[in-house]
């Protein structure tokens, strides 16, 4: 059985992980969404959010056979941990490609059993980020077109209410 580690920060989810992760269940017989609980990075929101906004995403898109995990060690290693002999990343324009170059040269040092694949994301979809999301919703502006209706709420309350608080 092909399994697949989609890993990430996912804060939030957006509509250009979700595709990424539908092309995946199509390319794998099983498809592990991984949330990073990576100290680097201060997320907006708490991984139990992320997981459970990315859970809810993909029970309202049919994709219940996607698993959601998430991990506080190296990419790699939670990826042999779970059976991964994949990682998939996406990629969105020409200035994603160096850094996921570069990790994936990386990654395959570390694990050389580990592949990684890339995946392109659909035009609409390629200047969607988490941190563009995030900023439009402080200002209190529409994230309807970057992400799915039922985690709008969640994202609103969470960032719109602490722009106000400022
Ligand atoms: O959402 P991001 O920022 O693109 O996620 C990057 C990712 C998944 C690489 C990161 O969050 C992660 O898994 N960090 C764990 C440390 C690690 O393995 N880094 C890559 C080593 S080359």
């Amino acid at each position: 059985m092909r399994i697949a580690l989609y890993p990430g920060s996912f804060d939030p989810v957006t509509y250009g992980h979700l595709d990424v992760i539908r092309r995946a269940s199509r390319l794998f017989d099983k498809v592990i969404v991984g949330v990073s609980n990576n100290s680097k990075k201060v997320p907006t929101f708490t991984l139990e959010e992320r997981t459970d906004l990315i859970r809810r995403v993909l029970r309202e898109e049919h994709l219940e056979d996607v698993e959601v995990g998430s991990y506080n060690c190296l990419l790699v290693d939670y990826a042999a941990e779970v059976g991964a002999t994949v990682i998939v990343r996406g990629l969105r324009a020409v200035a994603d490609f160096e850094y996921e170059f570069q990790m994936s040269l990386a990654n395959h040092k570390l694990r050389p059993n580990i592949e990684t694949v890339f995946v392109s994301t659909l035009e609409r979809n390629l200047f969607i980020s988490s941190s563009l999301v995030k900023e439009i919703a402080a200002h209190g502006g529409s994230i309807k077109s970057f992400v799915p209706a039922v985690i709008i709420d969640d994202i609103m309350t969470k960032l719109y209410h602490q722009g106000e608080e400022q």
